[in-house]
């Protein structure tokens, strides 16, 4: 099947999710490994979970993709503008434009070779192009590999949101980290 394409280097491929997918992040979704560091291994999905959060249509604001390496599916990404609570939260201006980015690898045995680097710094870049004034991200305090990646790729740590996330139960410290145009 093809698909628009959001953003792609030589073996990366950012497109929008469609059903077809659904049943991959459920596989990724209820892999501990994985949970452990996003949704959290309390919360793991089923096909009908993934359904209903992943493709529902009142964010349609937030922009939903699959990651591709070398023509295999590997992870997610969603981005999208923050909205006035989140700016409020994250200490923004009320009519500052800034998007939001979440994603994960879904495939562990892809973790620790440079793709989630590739990946923030490209779609970064991809999404500046469209006006926002910053690209944020907000990692756990303790994901040391994730706050890594984003460091490699251009993205300063900013400042603490203390206890931000609810995640297995418990109030977690979350690193805001930004990356604006000139920030490469
Ligand atoms: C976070 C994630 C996107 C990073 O992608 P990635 O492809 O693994 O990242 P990279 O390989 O580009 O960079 C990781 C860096 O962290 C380092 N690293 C790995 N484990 C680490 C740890 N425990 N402590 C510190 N650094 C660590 C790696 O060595 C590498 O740095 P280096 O190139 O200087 O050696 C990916 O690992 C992932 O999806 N993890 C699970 C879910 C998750 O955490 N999502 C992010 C939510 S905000």
């Amino acid at each position: 099947m093809k698909h628009a394409i959001v953003w792609r280097d030589e073996h990366i491929a950012v497109r929008p999710l469609v059903l077809e997918d659904a049943p991959l992040l459920a596989s990724w979704l209820s892999d501990p490994g994985v949970l452990e560091y996003y949704e959290g291994r309390d919360r793991p999905y089923d096909l009908g979970r993934v359904k209903t959060h992943f493709y529902r249509d009142d964010e349609a604001a937030k922009r939903r993709c699959l990651v591709g390496y070398d023509g295999t599916a590997i992870g997610y990404i969603q981005y999208a503008l923050l909205d006035a609570a989140e700016l409020e939260e994250y200490g923004y201006a009320a009519d500052a434009r800034i998007a939001g980015m979440d994603l994960f690898i879904g495939e562990p045995e892809y973790w620790g070779r440079g793709i989630g680097t590739a990946l923030v710094a490209g779609m970064a870049g991809r999404l500046l192009t469209e006006g926002p004034e910053a690209v944020t991200v907000d990692p756990h305090a303790e994901n040391a590999r994730a706050i890594r990646c984003y460091g490699k790729a251009g993205f300063p740590r900013l400042r603490v949101l203390p206890r931000h996330e609810l995640h297995e139960g418990t109030w977690h410290d979350c690193a805001l980290i930004e990356r604006r145009p000139t920030g490469v």
